[in-house]
């Protein structure tokens, strides 16, 4: 029976490469024991020199395999090596993989000696090696060295299944709870076998169809039928059913393959995107797999933890892998939790030579014949992100896609208009917003012809924020990501629109602020949310959302004029309180923003009734002076016209004076030299108070920290799990200007990624640990002046 054996660790590794290691074994001096994934070079958090981490370097380790399972074949497997490799059993060569992002694997039953111990050596070229992609030219993301994905032998019967690939369509004669299965399976070496065969399709464990056969199962093996009572995968229900088909002869199992797989339909279409006959508005962010310190090397739980944040914490329902193909963990987590994936190949801007050409495609062969059954992937990126047309090219990599898999459309990103069209859909990098234009341009000023649309980047480079960056330029990243959604959703015509990005990530010297970071996210390199996360966690409905996006310190602003509150929330409606005084209540802002499923709340009038309840003047005059107030506290002495005549009529009528003013802001709202005040915002929806936030003058910091995953269960290798610690107010608000250093010291059980020293940054800071052995493991963090904390992980 087919099975794997996971050879993930105690490898020996040695940052270095002498010709002749591969016979001879590494010299013992030098060599560390690690497990993968691993990155041949941990990197500080920023400010590093890049090619630190481009050299050569040496994998090594032995395997054992009984006597019994001779008569087997053995495939070693590699999840992804960086940047190119040569793999060697027993001092021979099995085989050279160029490409740092896709799986790959080489037969080595005639090399392996069963009932011994074999020696494996992987020689890595971690440097970027022109003409392998995504290298050439400059490249705005790294690619970090060393095998940073999971490594396994597979052990198969002579004559076994290679692929499984499983598509499920619609028929005019079906109902909508019936659908073609499709299922094509692919017999190693192409072979053909006298077999007996079942397919079998099921749900947990409840089977909803099994059919069997027998008679010679050939090279290419094809199956079609309806099946009916399914239930498909959409977002808000994922479900996923398994395919098994199994071959038997005589009684006697000869190989058994299963699959998961969902039933659904995915278009692009003129009209908008369509999934499952529901027309759907995408909105999400572009994905770096990258993390600090470790770059790329991330095991199982860490990669699903992205497919969750995007999902749940950001409210997303697509993520685009940019620039490459992404990990497993990640895309299968997608599939289970109903998050749309765009999955491309690997490049940035460059197109090489035929070398390079003949790279691509293989790059994408081997992209969708992995990830095929994937009912999160809905489009196929066959173009080099932002390369400029290329006819040839481009037919080539658009007709593999097409034959390997004709369910799906192909997309490819361009960054220009006009483009030659080979796609399905035409795929646009808008970076047309800079504040005050439109959000998006209007697709067919792209297109030029009526085609399938979608944006698939916007903002990034265009407004760079780093969480320490001060309240006001983190509100505009935020607003900027929100006007480029308002426009996403008034585009009827347009399917979507997918922002840059997610998550900060390290880069080369060509790009970012300096240090070797791109501050683009709408969260940090630790995923630690900026406001403008915040623009798309108040878009779904499930998950009550109020982030007041200032911390009403107004000495914190030029001339202490604080700008109204934005608060970016999916309540109906916030009622707000000063000093424990009822305010007002305020709705969502539809005018400004008319289209997102949720515009924010904005709070531009702290007066309330005070002036009209507590003042000389009568209601009318009143109610004039504070339409005056709150217009000088939006747009200061630049007062649009209306304003502007209503406090000249005010003044000139002698009704209302300078002072006056004054004396009502400085009451009612300013704060400057005096204690501060307290506000509370309440969020309802239904009319069920759902989330309240109180920001106030804090007179207490607390340390916190929180952990992603209280219990870790290691499977084929280590896993991983991050810590955020925050310096909090009595309220709960984070204090984005804390940077107090923090220590951490981490029990046996588990192993720290990165430095044990390390500062808060905008407040907050992500602190990842592996485990080591099972156990009750544990972390304390210490900060000067602060209760030591400690957080429990268990490792089962
Ligand atoms: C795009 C590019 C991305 C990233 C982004 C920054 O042009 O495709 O990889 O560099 O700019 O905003």
């Amino acid at each position: 029976m087919r099975r794997q054996e996971d050879l993930n660790f105690g490898w020996g590794f040695r940052p270095a490469y002498e010709p002749g290691w591969e016979t001879t074994g590494l010299p013992a001096e030098g060599v560390e024991t690690v497990d993968l994934p691993h990155t041949n070079h941990p990197l500080p958090f920023h400010h590093f020199n890049e090619t630190d981490y481009q050299f050569v370097s040496s994998y090594e380790r032995t395997l054992r395999l009984p006597e019994t399972d001779r008569g087997n074949r053995l495939f070693l497997r590699f999840g992804g090596v960086m940047t190119a490799c040569m793999v060697y059993l027993n001092g021979d060569l099995v085989g050279e993989h160029e490409g740092g992002f896709t799986p790959f694997s080489f037969e080595v039953t005639d090399r392996f000696r069963f009932g011994e111990e074999n020696r494996l050596f992987v020689k890595v070229d971690s440097r970027e090696i022109k003409d392998i992609p995504p290298f050439g030219n400059v490249v705005d993301y790294l690619c970090y060295g060393g095998i940073y994905r999971e490594v396994a032998l597979l052990v198969r019967p002579q004559q076994f299944i290679q692929q499984l690939f499983v598509k499920t369509m619609e028929a005019p004669s079906l109902l909508d709870t019936e659908m073609l299965f499709d299922l094509r399976a692919l017999l190693a070496d192409k072979n053909e076998m006298d077999a007996e065969w079942t397919i079998e399709v099921r749900t947990g464990d409840t089977v909803v169809f099994t059919q069997d056969g027998e008679g010679k199962v050939s090279g290419e093996f094809s199956f079609q039928t309806v099946i009916s009572d399914i239930r498909r995968w959409d977002l808000d229900h994922p479900n996923l059913y398994e395919a098994v088909l199994s071959l038997r002869r005589e009684g006697e199992t000869l190989d058994r393959y299963s699959v998961k797989f969902g039933f659904r339909t995915a278009r692009f279409t003129t009209e908008g995107f369509i999934l499952n006959n529901r027309k759907i508005k995408l909105f999400g962010l572009n994905r770096h797999q990258s993390w600090p310190h470790v770059g790329f090397a991330m095991p199982r739980r860490v990669q699903e933890r992205d497919a969750e944040i995007l999902k749940f914490e950001l409210g997303c329902n697509i993520v685009r892998t940019s620039h490459y193909m992404q990990s497993d963990h990640f895309i299968r987590r997608c599939d289970e939790i109903g998050l749309l994936v765009f999955e491309e190949i690997p490049g940035w801007q460059y197109i090489g030579n035929e070398h390079f050409k003949e790279l691509t495609y293989r790059n994408l062969t081997d992209m969708i014949t992995t990830h095929f059954n994937h009912p999160a992937i809905i489009l196929w990126g066959v173009r080099i992100n932002e390369s400029p047309d290329d006819d040839e090219f481009y037919q080539k990599t658009n007709d593999i896609a097409h034959a390997l898999d004709d369910s799906r459309q192909t997309g490819g990103v361009r960054n220009f208009k006009g483009s030659h069209l080979l796609e399905d859909v035409y795929t646009y990098n808008d970076f047309s917003h800079t504040g005050d234009n439109p959000g998006l341009v209007r697709p067919i000023t792209v297109t030029k012809v009526k085609a399938p649309y979608l944006v698939t980047e916007n903002n990034g480079h265009i407004f760079p924020t780093k969480s320490i960056d001060h309240e006001g330029k983190r509100l505009e990243q935020a607003l900027r990501h929100l006007r480029v959604m308002d426009d996403n959703f008034q585009h009827e015509d347009a399917c979507g629109a997918i922002a840059w990005c997610m998550n900060d990530y390290n880069t080369h010297i060509e790009f970012g602020s300096g240090d070797r970071i791109c501050y683009h996210g709408v969260m940090d390199m630790f995923r630690i949310p900026k406001y403008a996360a915040a623009v798309y966690a108040s878009q779904q409905r499930k998950t009550p959302v109020l982030v007041v996006a200032s911390n009403m310190a107004m000495g914190d602003y030029s001339g202490s004029r604080i700008p109204p509150t934005v608060i970016f929330t999916n309540c109906d409606y916030v009622k707000v309180y000063r000093n424990g005084l009822y305010i007002d209540t305020f709705y969502g802002d539809w005018e400004t923003y008319p289209a997102v499923p949720n515009p924010p709340v904005i709070v531009d009038d702290y007066y309330g009734t005070q002036i009209r309840d507590n003042e000389r003047w009568r209601p009318g005059v009143a109610a004039q002076i504070k339409k005056t107030l709150v217009a000088f506290q939006r747009y200061g002495m630049k007062l649009p016209l209306k304003d502007k005549l209503r406090a000249l009529w005010l003044t000139g009528t002698k009704q209302f004076s300078f002072r006056d003013a004054e004396m009502l802001y400085g009451k009612y709202i300013g704060d400057w030299g005096k204690e501060g005040s307290t506000y509370v915002y309440e969020g309802y929806i239904d009319d069920v108070l759902v989330k309240t936030v109180t920001k106030g003058p804090a007179r207490k910091a607390t340390l916190v920290a929180a952990v992603d995953d209280p219990v870790l269960v290691p499977r084929a290798t280590y896993e991983a799990t991050r810590i955020v610690v925050s310096l909090r107010d009595e309220f709960g608000n984070v204090l984005p200007y804390a940077h107090d250093v923090v220590e951490a010291e981490v029990s046996p059980e588990l192993a720290p990624l990165g430095p044990t020293s390390f500062p808060l940054v905008g407040g907050s800071a992500g602190f990842y640990v592996r485990t080591v052995s099972p156990g009750k493991g544990w972390v304390t963090l210490r900060s000067e002046g602060h209760p030591e904390l400690k957080i429990e992980i268990e490792i089962q």
